[in-house]
């Protein structure tokens, strides 16, 4: 930072600077803004256009509408996968003259607005963003437009959208709405909707625009005060001209609103990748990821696979370590009321990250471009913050790479610290820690830098712990490298590198940095039919081949223990020598064996 004593100044006194009546002085300021205290601070109305999204870096998604009090059980049956689209015919498919019923019975009573916003806030979170219609076409706040609504339709007949959107004003929190711009499976013309109207009229695409969805944006960027973005979803074959004016109206009436990536035709204003997906190495540019606090976006009764907060915490951090903003949703009942497992885990990581502002606001992305074996790096300019998820019991935390030099580490302890001594060994900064890690979630160690940080993002192999490298950083010859991405349950999507197609002449290949010389359990990660036979070498050095079972779901099976005689730089290289028997080769493919990841475990 600009002021490099200030850098060597304990926290503590520094934060007394930062609050005390200096508070207001250039250099309490430069403070803040390097610490992100400013986003800490910063509330809602303060904040320039994009600044909560690209300094605060954590906010709420809700999806919450009439399909919540169905929660994926209709008629005694239960459908598995998101429960927003219960109507659709990939789930129940229910017809739209009985979804409509279902307004009839929407009585949210136990919706608190201000207890969502005071949630959001006590997890740490920027802003929230809503779902004011999903692809049901049900109006989540109060419409002239269209009478499917929660104040037309429903006993409640009150708005709950001006509820959250004054309770987020009065927090000092951003507000905004999620839109489905293209689908709409109630209204005449909506995508994936009915083809006619109730006369038995033929409705186009542009009969559902001009009648609904271009009126419906223009109430929700007029009526609900300052929106921090217009969150419009699945834009599918949606032609431009449609789309240009939705962002007409959003820059017309909220021109310090962001556009979502997914508004379709590159209009969006940054990058929306898929849903559930953390990057596993760094996106340049403004992006977000959105996640669930389960496995659903809507309420989902049998969903109790919850997110705990040491897994919030790991997800937050390593998506602003990929330099990137995340979204995480909670999913109300039926009866508005929160789930209370994910308010308990949301206000958990939360108070982690009240305690360390500064690893997640304003902070930027990790020099080593994806994750450590022992956890992620954010920087505020010359400092390193290293969030530390699997604490080194040996008191020896390893960084590998580093070029620029150590002025300083110290052990963050909340707001207080205590200083750490480093050392550099065959390139590796080796930094001295206590053995009992002083926080249950995430321990934070910081490291001031003489310059910016300069590394050498070779994989180096952790003397400690396992180091897991994906498929994604491969050398690959004779095979392919895809990504592949699929649902587990519908809507439910996951994630992997992997290389497959493997050739008799295919190989995987990774460079690693060893500095403890010594023997290292390999395993691998692969998905396949069995059984298949993989050897593994290192070059120049030992290999070792095994046969080892498959199965259709990634798994991690042992190969064998590899010696790397000295501390140094060495390519491993993977091969698949035959795959299962029953599917010999047939010109060379072993088309089963897909590798997701190798690892090494010090053998100890
Ligand atoms: C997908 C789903 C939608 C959900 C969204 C959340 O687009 O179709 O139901 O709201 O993901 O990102």
């Amino acid at each position: 930072m600009k002021n490099p004593w200030m850098n060597r100044m304990a926290p503590a006194l520094r934060a007394a600077l930062v609050t005390s009546a200096l508070a207001g002085t250039a250099v309490a300021q430069e403070m803040e803004k390097m610490w992100g205290e400013n986003v800490v601070k910063l509330r809602a109305t303060d904040a320039e256009r994009g600044q909560l999204f690209d300094e605060g870096n954590y906010a709420m998604f809700i999806h919450w509408g009439l399909y919540s009090q169905l929660a994926n059980k209709v008629d005694g049956k239960t459908y598995y996968g998101i429960g927003e689209w219960i109507m659709n015919k990939n789930m129940a498919g229910i017809p739209i003259a009985e979804y409509k019923e279902l307004a009839r019975t929407f009585n949210p009573v136990k919706f608190d607005a201000k207890e969502i916003v005071q949630l959001a806030k006590d997890a740490g979170m920027k802003y929230i963003i809503i779902t004011s219609k999903h692809h049901d076409g049900f109006a989540m706040y109060d419409s002239a437009v269209n009478d499917f609504n929660v104040v037309d339709a429903t006993p409640f007949s009150r708005d709950p959208m001006k509820d959250l959107a004054a309770a987020c004003r009065e927090a000092g929190i951003g507000f905004g709405f999620y839109y489905s711009h293209n689908q709409d499976w109630t209204f005449p013309g909506g995508g994936n909707g009915p083809g006619k109207d109730e006369d038995g009229n033929r409705a186009t695409f542009d009969d559902y625009f001009v009648k609904k969805c271009l009126p419906q944006v223009e109430e929700i960027t007029t009526g609900y005060g300052p929106i921090e973005i217009v969150w419009f979803d699945t834009p599918g074959k949606m032609p431009k001209k449609y789309v240009e004016q939705l962002v007409e109206v959003v820059r017309k009436n909220q021109p310090n609103a962001l556009v979502s990536g997914r508004a379709g035709h590159g209009l969006g204003d940054y990058q929306s990748l898929g849903d559930m997906e953390v990057p596993v190495e760094n996106v340049e540019g403004m992006w977000e990821t959105v996640d669930t606090t389960n496995d659903s976006w809507a309420f989902a009764y049998y969903d109790e696979n919850w997110k705990t907060a040491k897994t919030i915490l790991e997800r937050v951090i390593a998506t602003v370590a990929r330099g990137g903003t995340y979204m995480l949703n909670i999913g109300p009942r039926g009866d508005g009321s929160v789930p209370e497992r994910a308010a308990t885990a949301l206000r958990e990581s939360g108070a982690w990250i009240h305690k360390y502002p500064q690893v997640v606001y304003n902070a930027q992305a990790s020099p080593w471009e994806k994750a450590l074996p022992w956890g992620d790096v954010t920087v505020h300019e010359n400092s390193l913050l290293l969030s530390v998820f699997d604490w080194p019991v040996s008191g020896k935390l390893y960084l590998p790479g580093l070029k620029t030099e150590v002025k300083a580490a110290k052990l963050l302890i909340g707001g207080e610290s205590e200083p750490l001594t480093t050392s550099v060994e065959n390139g590796w900064t080796v930094i001295d820690v206590p053995k009992v890690a002083p926080e249950k979630l995430v321990s934070v160690v910081q490291v001031d830098l003489a310059g910016a940080p300069d590394v050498d993002p070779t994989v180096g192999l952790d003397p400690n712990t396992t180091t897991t490298i994906l498929a994604t950083f491969a050398e690959v010859e004779g095979a392919t490298l895809e990504g592949r991405r699929w649902m587990e349950k519908f809507g439910e999507w996951k994630h992997v590198d992997q290389v497959c197609d493997w050739t008799a002449e295919g190989s995987a290949a990774w460079e690693v940095e060893v500095l403890v010389p010594g023997d290292y359990a390999v395993d691998l990660k692969y998905s396949g039919k069995p059984r298949v036979v993989w050897k593994v070498a290192v070059d120049g050095g030992e290999v070792i081949q095994n046969q080892q079972n498959a199965s259709p779901n990634y798994q991690t099976f042992p190969i064998g223990w590899l010696n790397f005689p000295k501390a140094g730089r060495y390519t491993v290289k993977v091969s698949c020598v035959e795959g299962s028997p029953e599917k010999k080769p047939t010109e060379g493919y072993m088309e089963d064996a897909s590798l997701s990841s190798i690892s090494f475990t010090p053998v100890r």
